[in-house]
Formats: structure tokens, sequence, C-alpha cells
């Protein structure tokens, strides 16, 4: 099978040059989506549900009757044969690990062993104003080389000047501003950054895709191709967002080092696909010390049980497979998401018990990524919250738009203004700062 690919690919590598090994095919996206599949023994998948044509064949679902979800959820304080997880020292050793080894199978894949660590170098040093104060700023590059490969982790890094051990919140997104609003007026009202430096925090935002890319024909190159040396991936290899996760761990070793900032108070925020990977970020770092999980939806804080918004099938097929490992893909046919041994609220258990943050617009301008299937989700996770002696949701019915559940570990909000992080920051962070003084 494998040389059936290959023969399949030439014609790509050709096409694109690409930094495959040597007499490995550089596959497209369309590609390696199919030779995957060829690897799993599928042979087509169920399609997607379509957000964005209400006739067609498949559309998405927003009735809420028809949501589900209609199977139970994995019990996360049970062990596989039923016993009930009654104490933490039993979740530790046990029950977290069977957890964590199941995402790592199933849906996100393994981060390979030894991994270069990044050698940092400071590309640009200056001072900059937000919030009212001078802020002193880097932009660094983390050259991670291996096999005459090479990354380099696009990190931007701010802090008031003078600042000592102040901290940090770490957001996935863009160094050099978001993408789209280049070239326009920046949006009214204070960024993020004002509120932060303004309580005399630092800042670092991280580009993910300098470590993956987002792309599916990118397989090969990145990280996940430096590991492999441009191969394409097996079934358990890790995709884009424990790849994009892994990166957040980098920077966070870098923080350690900086005495500017104190890295055992870190937050990390992300929206949508980043809020997937923030996500990911806080389960499998257990030094990050909160997080604000932003309109992170399906293959984030959304059940993957919920047939509302978008669906596995969805992040099975090819546009969007690169963010999971190539077995998940095997939950869009012949499994159905009823049968994946863990789900969005075990991931969210994995966190506990650090402060997280759920946030998301409301159904009537967010509806893609199922406000209800996250609260769900983090209800679900909270028993392990309370068993590790944190207090869960403070609420098992889903509180209407705008209201901020209470609590200071896991705490759910929707705002009314669609698809963006921004109304719930400030929220965030008096949530963040309340664990930070806990933390001091
Ligand atoms: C698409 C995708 C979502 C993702 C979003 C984004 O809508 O289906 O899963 O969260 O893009 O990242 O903006």
């Amino acid at each position: 099978m494998r040389r059936r690919d290959l023969l399949a690919g030439t014609a790509a590598i050709l096409a694109s040059g690409g930094p495959a090994a040597a007499g490995v095919a550089v596959l497209t996206g369309e590609q390696a989506h199919a030779a995957m599949l060829r690897r799993l023994g599928i042979g087509a998948l169920r399609p997607g549900v379509d957000g964005m044509n209400p006739g067609a064949a498949n559309p998405v679902n927003y009735d809420e009757a028809r949501a589900g979800p209609f199977s139970l959820l994995p019990d996360p304080l049970a062990l596989p044969d039923g016993t009930p997880v009654r104490d933490a020292k039993t979740w530790w050793d046990v029950r977290r690990p069977q957890i964590l080894e199941a995402f790592a199978r199933e849906i996100h894949g393994r981060v390979p062993r030894g991994l270069p660590a990044p050698a940092w170098r400071t590309v640009k040093e200056e001072r900059v104003s937000w919030g009212g104060r001078t802020v002193v700023e880097r932009r660094l590059a983390g050259d991670v080389t291996r096999h005459g490969r090479s990354v380099a982790i696009d990190l931007l890094v701010g802090a008031p000047e003078g600042a000592a051990k102040a901290p940090v919140v770490i957001e996935l997104g863009f160094p050099d501003g978001p993408p789209w609003l280049r070239g326009r007026t920046p949006p009214l009202g204070p960024d993020w950054r004002d509120a932060v430096i303004a309580r005399g925090w630092g800042y670092a935002i991280y580009a993910p895709t300098s470590v993956q890319p987002d792309d599916p024909g990118k397989l090969q190159d990145g990280i996940i191709g430096l590991a492999n040396r441009g191969r394409p991936r097996d079934p358990e290899d890790w995709g884009a967002l424990r790849a994009w996760a892994w990166g957040v761990s980098r920077v966070l070793d870098l923080l350690e080092a900086d005495p500017a900032v104190d890295a055992r108070r870190a937050a990390v925020a992300g929206m949508s696909r980043y809020g997937k990977a923030a996500l990911l970020a806080m389960a499998y770092e257990p030094r990050l010390a909160a997080g604000y999980i932003a309109s992170s939806g399906e293959g984030g804080a959304k059940l993957h049980r919920r047939r509302r918004g978008e669906q596995v099938e969805n992040l099975a097929a090819v546009g969007e497979h690169h963010w999971m490992a190539g077995n998940f893909l095997r939950y869009a046919g012949p499994l159905t998401a009823d049968d994946l041994p863990v789900d969005a609220h075990s991931l969210i258990a994995l966190v506990a018990p650090r402060p997280l943050f759920i946030g998301t617009g409301a159904d009537a301008t967010d509806g893609w990524v199922d406000a209800r299937g996250m609260f769900m989700a983090a209800a679900a996770a909270s028993p392990v919250y309370e068993l590790l002696g944190a207090g869960g949701l403070d609420r098992a019915a889903f509180p209407p738009p705008l209201t901020l559940t209470a609590g200071d570990h896991l705490v759910f909000r929707q705002h009314a203004e669609g698809h963006t992080p921004a109304p719930n920051w400030p929220y965030f962070l008096e949530f963040a700062a309340r664990a930070f003084r806990r933390a001091a």
C-alpha cells in the first residue's frame, strides 16, 4: 500500500519541489487524506455538515431537539471495568493517564520523542506603548533544527518596563496582528494587551503556524515533518492541534528563563482553532496556570457527541483533518462520535483543578461552535474538579447569554457579539487575576 501511495504522489513532488525526504512524495491535502484512509482500510467517510447552505443535502443542525447527546458520555471518574474513581491519587496515577492515552491514540496523536529544544534568538527589541505604559517588547525566533530541517517558532513577548516576575498571558495568535485586520482600522476599544499591561502583567503572542502550517498539504513540513523526516504521517502521529500546543510548552520554557515574568503564573488564550489548541495546551502542559478558551467548538470544548453545529465529520474531512491524528478519521466512518472512548468533557477534566474559562459567542451569532455543547462538557467535567478539591461549574442548567457563571476554577460565559474572543477578555482577566493571586 505504501508503494502505491508513493507512486501516486510522485507527480505532486515534482510539482511542489517540497522538502520531503529523498524518494518520498510530497502529498497534497487531498492525497494525504486519501493515503491515511487507505492506511486505515477505510473506503469513504461520511461528509461533514454544511454550515453555509441550508438547502444542502446535509445541512448543519441547530434544532436543540435533535442535538443530543444520544449516548452516555464516557465517565471520567470510572475505570474501564466500571470501578469508580473516588480519590485524587487514583485520578492522578491511574485514570488521568488512561484518558491521556486515549486522546493521544485516537484523537490528537503522539508527540514524537526526543525533539530538540528550540535555540532562541532575539530578532528585534523595541519600546512600545500599551495600557498607558512603556513596554519592552521583543520579537524572538526559536530555531528547532534536525536532519537538515528547521522550524522557527515566531514569538512576541512584552512586559512593562522594569517588570520583575509579572504574571503573563500567552496568546496563540498573530505577532503581526490578525491578517484579516491588516491595512484596516483596528476595532474600537482597548486591545487585550492594554488590559494586561495596565495590570502590570506581560504578554506573549505565539504564532502556531510557525510550528506547523495550517494546511493539510503541508503535513510533511513544519515540526511534524521535521520529526519524521518529511514522511507522510502514521495513524498515531500528532496532528497540528497537538503540535501547536507543543509550541506553547516551548514558549513556557523560554518564559521560565525570563526574569521579567513569572512563568508559574502564566495563562494561555486562544480563539476558535487556536482555542482548540489552547485547550490542548492546558490539558497537556501542567505548568500553565489558567486558560481562556474562546469559541473553540468541535475539537475543542464542544462535545463530539452533540449533533449540533460542527461535527466530527467536518474535522475528519480533508480541510481540517491535519488538525487531528489520522486515527481520528475512523470516527467519521465506520465508527461514529458515539464510539469515542473520551469526549470534550474528558479533555476539560485533564485540565482540572486548574482555572479554565470557557467563553463563546451565543447561538444567534456563533452557532457553529455550539455553546450549549461546550457548557455540557464543562458540566460533565465538574465532578473531576470537585474530586480534586476545586469548584466545578456552579450550575447544571444552561445559562442565558451575558451570564458569567460563578467560581474560581471552571466558568462559562456567552457574549452576544459573534465569533470573537473580545467581549469575554475583561471577564477572563478578572478570573485570571484571582488565580494569579492564589498562586503568588
Ligand atoms: C472553521 C472550522 C472551525 C474553526 C474555525 C476557525 O469554522 O470549522 O472548527 O474553529 O474555522 O478557526 O475560525
